[in-house]
């Protein structure tokens, strides 16, 4: 997308699990508009911690300031202690962008209690204890919420129970949406087609054939990030608690006759 690097000059962005993958295309996508990004992972040392240095460095040579921030959404106390740092780096935070996510590729019934544990923990509670401890902020900012969504909220797809997580959160986003629109708090999500990252690679070995799908009826991460950056610029000022399906129309049409053609859009 075509933006003014100045769109966001002066905000601050944080943007969970942004070490990799549409996290970190979410971070480089506000850095190149304007915005000082802080990036969350999940672990405090190993290659969490490295990636996320690396992507702060990519936004320093965008010429924004970037800080990474260990926490892991799926405790309340690692949550509070990411605000306060959030709080104690620029004192404001105008985008929360909730992408991180974790969860176990397989079928419902062989699912153990610990996994469901974990699926709920991180997929649902720590994403409304982001959004709990980022409120005062984004109130004070008249700040923005993106949530980062997937097909699996309306599809079946095999061990994918992250699926129905992401199906309670879009609700999540309605329901937040018309209740913080009082307090000058917008709230949306973005909702991806099949995006290539590292949580492909390990969904390959779960289902059948889908390395075989065309390149064509995947999403680029850095069309997802362009879609996140809408929804927070004033051009976005209409929408309150939409998902916005980002897919390159795998999700449009079931009749499919010529996969390998690529759609003109
Ligand atoms: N890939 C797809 O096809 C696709 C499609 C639609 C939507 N999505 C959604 O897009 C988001 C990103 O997916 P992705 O494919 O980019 O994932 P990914 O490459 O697997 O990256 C996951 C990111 O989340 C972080 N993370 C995981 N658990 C965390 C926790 N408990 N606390 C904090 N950070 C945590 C990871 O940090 P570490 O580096 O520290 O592990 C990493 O930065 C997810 O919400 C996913 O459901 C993905």
């Amino acid at each position: 997308m075509i933006v003014e690097n100045s769109l966001f000059t002066d905000k601050v962005a944080l943007v969970t699990g942004s070490s990799r993958g549409i996290g970190k295309a979410v971070a480089l996508a506000f850095a190149k508009a304007g915005a000082d990004v802080l990036v969350n992972h999940s672990k405090p040392e190993g290659t969490s911690k490295t990636k996320a240095e690396g992507v702060c460095r990519q936004i320093e040579e965008l010429g924004r300031k970037s800080v990474a921030v260990a926490a892991d959404i799926g405790s309340k106390a690692s949550v509070g202690e990411m605000m306060e740092a959030v709080y104690g780096w620029r004192g404001r935070l105008d985008f929360l962008v909730l992408s991180a996510a974790r969860a176990p590729f397989k079928p419902i019934e062989k699912l153990l209690e610990r996994e469901m544990k974990q699926l709920v923990e991180t997929n649902y509670m720590g994403n409304i204890f982001c959004i709990q401890k980022a409120l005062p902020l984004l109130e004070a900012s008249g700040g923005k919420i993106v949530f980062i969504s997937s097909l699996g909220s309306r599809f079946y797809n095999p061990s994918y129970p992250l699926g129905s997580m992401k199906a309670a959160m879009e609700t999540l986003v309605r329901d937040c949406a018309q209740s913080f629109a009082q307090r000058g708090v917008q709230v949306n999500a973005v909702c991806g087609g099949i995006v290539r990252t590292d949580s492909f690679k390990t969904l390959r070995q779960y289902m059948d054939d889908l390395e075989n799908i065309p390149d064509e009826l995947c999403v680029s991460p850095e069309a997802l990030a362009d879609v996140v950056v809408f929804l927070c610029s004033p051009l976005a000022r209409g929408i309150c608690g939409q998902t916005i399906v980002v897919d390159n129309g795998l999700s449009n049409s079931l009749y499919r006759p010529a996969w390998a053609k690529k759609p003109k859009l």
